[in-house]
C-alpha cells in the first residue's frame, strides 16, 4: 500500500499543542485507509535554537526536503527573550523552508462555517480562498541599513517581483477560480507601488485573456480590507503579493470565526519539493502551555494536506468532522485536547 513520508515540525508555543491534535486526527482518518503515514518529528524552532544555537542547518533542510509533505505547528519564541535577540526563527526557519522548497503558492481558504463565532452581524455566505505569493515581494530579505542605531539611520527593504514569479502564481489562481465560482480579484496597491503593481496588473490581464470564463476585478489593498468586513461574500479567489496576503489572511481568519480556525498550505504545485501545511496563526506565546488554543486550524490544515496528496475522501472526512464540531459548539470552554478528541470521535462515528 501507499506510504507517505511526513515531516512533522511542532515548533514553539501552542505549536506542539495543536499539532498533537492534528496528528490524532490524521492517525484516525488513515487508520483503515490504503495509505500509511511514516512520520519523522523534527525539533526545530526557538526551543531548538536555545538548546543548540541552530535554526535550520543544511542537514535539517535536506532531511525535511526528503519527505513527501510537511506538517508544521508554529514557530517563534517568547517576545522579549534576550537569548533570542540575535535569532530570527521566522526568517531562518519558516521563510527559509518556504523559499528553499519553492512554496510559491500560499493557499489560505476562508469559509464561515455554520455556528462559527464570527464578529459580523450579517456576514452572509463567506467562502473564498487567498492565493498569496510565497517566494517574492518584501519577504525576500533584500535590504539593509546603514548608520544603524543613529538618528541618521537608513533602512531599506526591497520588494522583489519577477514576471516569472507572478505569472506562475497568477496561473494557479485562475485554475483555482475555474474549480470554484469563476471569479478572481487581484489585490495590490497599484496607485502607489506603480512598478510592481503595474506588472501584477499587466500579467493578470494577460492571463485573463486566456480565461474568458473567469470574471476578473481589482481592488487596492486598503479597499479590500473594507470589503472583507462589509461584503466578504463578494470574494471567490483573491490573488495577491506575499505581504498583502499575510495581512489579509489574518483579517479573513478573524471574520470567519477566529484565527484558531484558519488553515493554510505552502504549496509547490510542480511537485519538485514537498508542500508544507500549517495553521495561519503563530505560536501564540500569550496562551502557550495552557491547553486553551483551538487546534481546529491545525486540523483543517491536515485536510488541506490530505487534499494535496489526492486523498480527497480522507480530506472531506476531516473537514466534515471539524465542521460538525464547530456547529455543535455552545460556548463552553474546552481544552485543546478535548477539541481534538471531539473531532476525532466524529471521524470515527
Ligand atoms: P499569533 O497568531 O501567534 O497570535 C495572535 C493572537 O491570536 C494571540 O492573542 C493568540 O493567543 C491568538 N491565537 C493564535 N492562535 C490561536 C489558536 N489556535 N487558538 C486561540 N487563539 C489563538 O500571532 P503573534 O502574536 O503576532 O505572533 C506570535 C509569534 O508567532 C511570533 O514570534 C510570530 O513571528 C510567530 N508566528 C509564526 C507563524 C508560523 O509559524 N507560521 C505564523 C504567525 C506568527
Ligand atoms: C504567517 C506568518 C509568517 C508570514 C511569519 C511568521 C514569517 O505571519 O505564516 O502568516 O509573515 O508569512
Ligand atoms: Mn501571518
Amino acid at each position: 500500500s501507499r506510504v507517505v513520508k511526513l515531516a512533522v515540525i511542532p515548533g514553539d508555543g501552542i505549536g506542539p499543542e495543536v499539532i498533537a491534535e492534528a496528528e490524532k486526527v490524521l492517525d484516525a482518518v488513515t487508520e483503515s485507509a490504503e495509505v500509511t503515514f511514516e512520520k519523522t518529528r523534527f525539533s526545530l524552532g526557538a526551543a531548538r535554537y536555545l538548546e543548540t544555537g541552530d535554526t535550520l542547518t543544511d542537514e535539517d533542510l535536506a532531511a525535511v526536503a526528503s519527505h513527501d509533505a510537511i506538517l508544521l505547528g508554529a514557530v517563534g519564541g517568547m517576545p522579549g527573550d534576550p537569548r533570542l535577540k540575535d535569532a530570527n526563527i521566522e526568517r531562518g526557519l519558516l521563510l527559509k523552508l518556504r523559499f528553499a522548497l519553492d512554496h510559491y503558492v500560499n493557499l489560505r481558504p476562508s469559509v464561515l462555517y455554520p455556528g462559527a463565532p464570527g464578529p459580523l452581524a450579517e456576514p452572509g455566505e463567506i467562502d473564498f480562498v487567498v492565493v498569496r505569493e510565497g517566494t517574492e515581494g518584501p519577504y525576500v530579505g533584500n535590504g539593509g541599513s546603514i548608520r544603524t542605531g543613529t538618528p541618521h539611520e537608513i533602512a531599506n527593504e526591497t520588494s522583489v517581483n519577477t514576471a516569472f514569479g507572478i505569472e506562475r502564481v497568477v496561473r494557479f489562481a485562475f485554475a483555482q477560480a475555474e474549480k470554484r465560482r469563476n471569479k478572481l480579484t487581484l489585490v495590490h496597491k497599484t496607485n502607489v507601488l506603480v512598478h510592481a503593481g503595474g506588472m501584477w496588473k499587466r500579467i493578470v490581464d494577460e492571463v485573463a485573456s486566456e480565461h474568458p470564463d473567469v470574471a476578473v476585478d481589482y481592488l487596492h489593498v486598503d479597499a479590500a480590507t473594507i470589503f472583507l468586513v462589509t461584503n466578504p461574500g463578494r470574494f471567490d479567489v483573491i490573488v495577491t503579493d506575499n505581504l498583502f496576503g499575510d495581512i489579509l489572511t489574518d483579517l479573513a481568519g478573524a471574520v470567519t470565526g477566529g484565527i484558531g480556525l484558519a488553515a493554510s498550505g505552502n504549496i509547490n504545485p510542480d511537485g519538485a519539493f514537498p508542500s508544507m501545511f500549517e495553521p495561519v496563526h503563530g505560536s501564540a506565546p500569550d496562551i502557550a502551555g495552557q491547553q486553551i488554543a483551538d487546534p481546529t486550524a491545525a486540523i483543517l490544515s491536515v485536510a488541506l494536506l490530505l487534499d494535496h496528496l489526492e486523498l480527497s475522501d480522507e480530506a472531506r472526512r476531516v473537514t466534515r468532522a471539524a465542521r460538525e464540531d464547530i456547529e455543535a459548539r455552545d460556548g463552553s470552554a474546552r481544552t485543546t485536547a478535548q477539541v481534538g478528541d471531539a473531532i476525532t470521535a466524529r471521524l470515527r462515528a
